[in-house]
């Protein structure tokens, strides 16, 4: 599939203003994965797909122009030092804090198909033990792919996707399907919310933050958009709460009174 140059750009600004993913310069990736989009909704041209997403902004297409368009990389333990300063100094820090009300918020901000929010509901577990009940610590783990939102749903997990865990995790955190695949068991599971939401939008949370992990998605943003969310995220926060980003993402805190912890571990 080829598209022209008018229809390329069309894309490109439709995704970042919506969605601030910035496609420019992917010519190739974008053609890639249209090709499956415009195949099975039958279309001829991409103005075609466009004209039909622009008619209705809050239809079927969107969600499977956003599900082919976004990558979803993730998998479980993925950069395993951020889940062992959060058993070994966050938790124990803001346990202390807020052993009264026995209630922190939570947030994994680009959850994509579950893992991450699973790894940090797993590492709260085997922090708190069986005091876990005592406390609130729900994780809203959200994201603006559906399609990665219902395999996080699902919580299924072929077993080379759990290769990398600890046997104990597996053993307490899992059940084995007749399939062979992987299943975070019911504690877990109900430990996680996931929810459809676009971090381009105005942040209206209930509550204030102690934990954001809002890891390797700001790569698809450009400065001015990474900043503005910034401080959305920043303002969301608690004061002494921790923001955890990738390790080989760079944020410019000019303007935000966030200390640095360690390379990609910030905190209010
Ligand atoms: C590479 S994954 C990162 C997953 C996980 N945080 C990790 O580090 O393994 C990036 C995710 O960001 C999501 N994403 C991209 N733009 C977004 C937006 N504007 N709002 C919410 N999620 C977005 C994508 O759908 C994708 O699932």
């Amino acid at each position: 599939m080829v598209l022209t140059e008018k229809e390329f750009l069309q894309i490109v600004s439709f995704i970042k203003q919506n969605y601030g993913v910035d496609l420019a310069g992917k010519k190739a990736l974008v053609e890639g994965r249209l090709a499956s989009v415009m195949a099975k909704g039958g279309y001829e041209t991409c103005s075609e797909l466009l004209a039909r997403v622009y008619k209705n902004p809050l239809g079927e297409e969107v969600s499977t122009l956003v599900n082919s368009l976004t990558t979803n990389h993730t998998f479980f333990l993925r950069e395993p030092e951020h889940f062992s300063f959060l058993k070994d100094t966050a938790l124990p820090e803001l346990a202390e804090k807020n052993s009264m009300f026995r209630d922190l918020g939570i947030w994994s901000a680009a959850a994509s198909s579950g893992e991450e929010a699973f790894t940090i509901a797993m590492t709260i577990r085997d922090f708190f033990g069986p005091e876990a009940k005592k406390w609130d610590t729900t994780i809203l783990a959200t994201d603006i792919s559906t399609k990665a939102l219902t395999v996080a749903n699902a919580g299924i997990y072929d077993a080379e996707r759990v290769g990398n865990l600890p046997a104990a995790w597996l053993r307490d955190y899992f059940e084995t399907q007749k399939d062979g695949k992987y299943k975070v068991c019911d504690e877990i599971r109900r430990q996680v919310l996931f929810r459809s939401f676009n971090l381009m939008s105005p942040f209206n949370f209930k509550r204030r933050f102690h934990i954001v992990f809002l890891r390797n998605v700001m790569i698809y943003f450009d400065d001015a958009t990474k900043r503005e969310l910034l401080k959305k995220v920043y303002d969301a926060m608690e004061p002494g709460g921790y923001l955890f980003i990738g390790v080989t993402e760079i944020i410019d805190r000019k303007g935000l009174d966030f200390e640095m912890i360690q390379p990609s571990i910030y905190k209010k």
